[in-house]
């Protein structure tokens, strides 16, 4: 297969989304959920952190425990590496985000290729950037603002929890936000502002927010959004316009995928520490 050929991955990583024996039949929502953890450690001010240099290969950062379960997502696209072995893990991983969530009838994202590998763990971003989903809307603002996120960005974003579930092993809460999670759509707002949710503490004791039949589930984080009035304005517009929320959602996730990629004039990525030692 020729180098670069990315439209040949595409279809490959589309091949391991489907999977029987895997939480609801799909890989996809933890593909998202590495493509985004893979860039959500980026800190603008240092230029640290970010997809580029696929740095959660190292133990460090894998061992983050908000990263709980990503190994699964690393494992389900080891046999594309292997099929490709021109494309850079960073590169791997935040394309198989984009085409899981397209494959699941979302938006289509813009992705560029370029990023570069580590060689070593020097630039592993510390363990703790990614958000705590026992927290509220303070906590929510300065870990997005960090990465360089407006209000209105977040609740685009958070619009992925869509897709997938928690799982009790892997961080603690368990359950689906909606009842089909491996479709994208806007349902997620709409069952934010219209389903009585309650807390409770779940059958590890961690406390989370449930509908009546404790089906479907809501972080702390996910409920601040309702509670925080700037939140809740955007909140209600997706809820409202299912276009207009993937318009966003496209835009914010494309962002996402480049924080800390800044790139030479070939479109190749450059280290993102160059701009904190500029
Ligand atoms: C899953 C927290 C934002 C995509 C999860 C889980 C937690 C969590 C606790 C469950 C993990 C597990 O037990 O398997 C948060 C918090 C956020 C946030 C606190 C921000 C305040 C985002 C964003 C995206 C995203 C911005 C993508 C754009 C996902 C997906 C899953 C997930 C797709 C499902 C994974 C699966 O099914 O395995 N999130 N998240 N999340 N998150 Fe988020």
């Amino acid at each position: 297969m020729a180098a670069g050929d990315y439209m040949a991955v595409r279809d490959a990583i589309k091949k391991i989304i489907p999977h029987s024996s895997y939480d609801d039949g799909s890989a996809g929502p933890v593909l998202v959920r590495l493509a985004w953890h893979a860039s959500g450690t980026y800190d603008k001010k240092s230029g640290t952190g970010g997809s580029n240099g696929s740095t959660m290969r190292y133990k460090l950062e894998a061992s983050d425990e908000a990263n709980n379960g990503l190994e699964y997502a690393r494992k389900f696209l080891e046999p594309v590496k292997q099929q490709f072995p021109w494309i850079s893990y960073a590169d791997l991983w935040t394309l198989a985000g984009v085409v899981a969530i397209e494959y699941m009838d979302g938006p289509k994202i813009d992705w560029k290729p370029g990023r570069v590998d580590d060689v070593d763990e020097q630039y592993v971003p510390p363990n703790g950037r990614l958000p705590d989903a026992t927290q509220g809307e303070d906590h929510i603002r300065s870990i997005f603002y960090r990465m360089g996120f407006n209000d209105q960005e977040i609740v685009a974003l958070s619009g992925a929890h869509n897709l997938g579930r928690c799982h009790a092993d892997r961080s603690g809460f368990e359950g689906p936000w909606v009842p089909m999670p491996t479709r994208f759509s806007n349902t997620y707002f709409k069952l934010l502002l219209r389903s009585q949710w309650h807390k409770r503490k779940n059958s590890v004791g961690v406390e989370q927010y449930n509908d009546e039949d404790n089906e479907l589930m809501m972080l702390p984080t996910d409920m601040a959004l309702v509670k925080d009035p700037k939140f809740r304005d955007w909140v209600e517009k997706y809820a409202d316009d299912k276009d207009l929320f993937y318009a966003d959602f496209a835009a914010a996730f494309g962002k996402l995928l480049e924080l800390g990629v800044i790139r030479g004039p070939e479109g190749k990525a450059l280290r993102q520490y160059a701009r904190a030692k500029l």
